[in-house]
C-alpha cells in the first residue's frame, strides 16, 4: 500500500443513516457509599458524519457515557444495560460495542472509533516521542506499512492540526498545551475513523487557542466527514458547531434535538437555565442569569423529575413522577425534538422572556445579582 493510498480522502460522502444507536445504556459506579446511576437509561444517535453536541454541569455523566461507549471505564464503573450499536463503515455487519469481547473491541479503537480526552499529558505518553506514539497508532491498522510511508503519514497529519513536522522528534513536554492537545486530535484522526468522541478537548487552553483549535477540527470533519461527539461545558460554542444537541442531568439525557430549535425554543427549563447562563451567539446580547442550586446527588436522587427541586417552573406532579423523553410537537419545519419534562416550555414565552431580557436596562443590571443568585443556590 502506498502512502497515498493511507491519506483521508479528500471528500468523503455526508450520510445521514445512523452510525452510533445508543440505547438505553446504564452505568454504575459500585462504590461503598451505594451504586452512583453516573449514566441512566441513556438512548442517543449518532448519525454518520455529523457533529452531535454533549452539554450539562458537572457529575452529569458526561465523561462517563463517553468512557462506557468505547469501553474504557474502570473499576469501579460497570455497564449494566443496554446496547450501544455502531455501523461499522466497509460494509462490515453492526455490531454491539457492549457485547464485544475486548479481542473484538480493541482493533476498532483508533481504527473505527477514537477519543480525544481533556487532558493530552494524561494521554501522551511522556517518555516517548511523538513520531513513536503516532507510528504505534499508524501502524495498529497498517502493519505493512514501511518507515517511510509511516513518516509520511505522520508528516501529513502533523501538518492537518497545523504543527510543523520537525516536532515528531520532539517530546511531549517539549510542545506547548495546544501542541499537545493538537497533536491528540491528529492522533485520534490518523486511523481515519468514522467517529471521534471528544470529551472538553479544549478547555486546558486559553480561548484564543480554543477558538484555532476547534476551526480546525471543524474544517477536518467537513473534508473528512467523520462524525464527532463532543462535549463541552461553553454551551454556546457547542450550539455554535454541532448539528444536534443532547442535554444531561443527573445521569439521564433530558432534551436532545437539533441545535438552532434548542437554542431558539429549549423546551426543557434546565435547557433554558443553561442557555441563559451563556452569552448568546448573536446580538442582541440579553442579560445573563444562573441556575440556582446544586446537581444533584446521585446516590440520593430525588423520587420525581431530578431538575424539580432547582425547577421555577416545578409543579406538584413534577415532584412525584419520574418524566421519560418524549417527542415535544414542532412548529417549525425541522425535526421533532425529544424533551423529558412534564411541563415543557412553550416557544411564545420562551420569546417573551428573550425580549424581555434583551432590553437596555435589563442587560446593564447585573452580574451582582447573578452572582448572588448563583452563590445563594450554592449554599442551599
Ligand atoms: N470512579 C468513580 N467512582 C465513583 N463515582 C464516580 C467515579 N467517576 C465518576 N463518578 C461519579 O459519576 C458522576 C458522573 O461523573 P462524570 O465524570 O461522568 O460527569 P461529567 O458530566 O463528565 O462531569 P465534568 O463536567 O465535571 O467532567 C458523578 O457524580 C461522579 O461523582
Ligand atoms: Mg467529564
Amino acid at each position: 500500500m502506498t502512502p497515498t493510498d493511507q491519506t483521508l480522502p479528500a471528500e468523503r460522502d455526508h450520510h445521514t443513516g445512523p452510525l452510533l444507536e445508543i440505547r438505553n445504556l446504564s452505568v454504575r459506579y459500585l462504590t461503598e457509599a451505594g451504586e452512583v446511576p453516573a449514566c441512566d437509561d441513556v438512548t442517543l444517535t449518532v448519525r454518520r458524519g455529523e457533529i452531535l453536541g454533549i452539554a450539562g454541569e458537572s457529575a452529569s455523566g458526561k465523561s462517563t457515557l463517553l468512557t462506557a461507549l468505547l469501553r474504557l471505564q474502570r473499576t469501579p464503573a460497570v455497564t449494566s444495560g443496554g446496547e450501544v450499536i455502531f455501523h461499522r463503515g466497509g460494509g462490515r455487519p453492526p455490531v454491539d460495542l457492549v457485547r464485544l469481547d475486548e479481542r473484538a473491541m480493541s482493533p476498532l479503537r483508533w481504527s473505527d472509533l477514537s477519543i480525544v480526552m481533556q487532558s493530552a499529558m494524561a494521554c501522551l505518553n511522556p517518555v516517548m516521542r511523538l513520531r513513536a506514539q503516532f507510528a504505534d497508532v499508524i501502524t495498529l491498522k497498517n502493519p505493512t506499512m514501511t518507515r517511510g510511508q509511516v513518516d509520511e503519514r505522520i508528516t501529513e497529519l502533523l501538518r492537518m492540526v497545523g504543527i510543523a513536522p520537525d516536532y515528531a522528534t520532539a517530546y511531549p513536554h517539549q510542545l506547548s498545551g495546544g501542541m499537545r492537545q493538537r497533536s491528540l486530535i491528529a492522533l485520534a484522526l490518523a486511523c481515519d475513523p468514522d467517529l471521534v468522541v471528544m470529551d472538553e478537548p479544549t478547555t486546558a487552553v486559553d480561548v484564543v487557542m480554543q477558538r484555532t483549535i476547534l476551526d480546525q477540527v471543524l474544517a477536518l470533519q467537513e473534508r473528512l466527514g467523520f462524525a464527532i461527539i463532543m462535549v463541552t461545558h461553553d454551551l454556546s460554542l457547542l450550539l455554535e458547531i454541532s448539528d444536534r444537541i443532547a442535554i444531561m442531568y443527573g445521569g439521564r439525557v433530558v432534551e436532545v434535538g437539533d441545535a438552532a430549535e434548542i437554542y431558539a425554543h429549549p423546551r426543557h427549563p434546565y435547557t433554558q437555565g443553561l442557555r441563559n447562563a451563556f452569552p448568546p451567539l448573536s446580538e442582541p446580547v440579553r442579560r445573563l442569569t444562573g441556575i440556582s442550586g446544586t446537581p444533584p446527588n446521585l446516590l440520593n436522587l430525588p423520587v420525581g423529575c431530578a431538575f424539580a427541586p432547582r425547577c421555577p417552573h416545578a409543579q406538584d406532579d413534577c415532584l412525584a413522577l419520574r418524566p421519560e423523553l418524549r417527542t415535544m410537537p414542532t412548529t417549525g419545519a425541522g425535526e421533532p425534538g425529544l424533551a423529558a419534562c412534564l411541563h415543557p416550555l412553550d416557544r411564545d414565552e420562551t420569546r417573551r422572556q428573550d425580549e424581555d431580557a434583551a432590553r437596555p436596562d435589563a442587560v446593564a443590571v447585573d452580574s451582582e445579582a447573578l452572582l448572588a443568585s448563583t452563590m445563594e443556590g450554592a449554599q442551599r
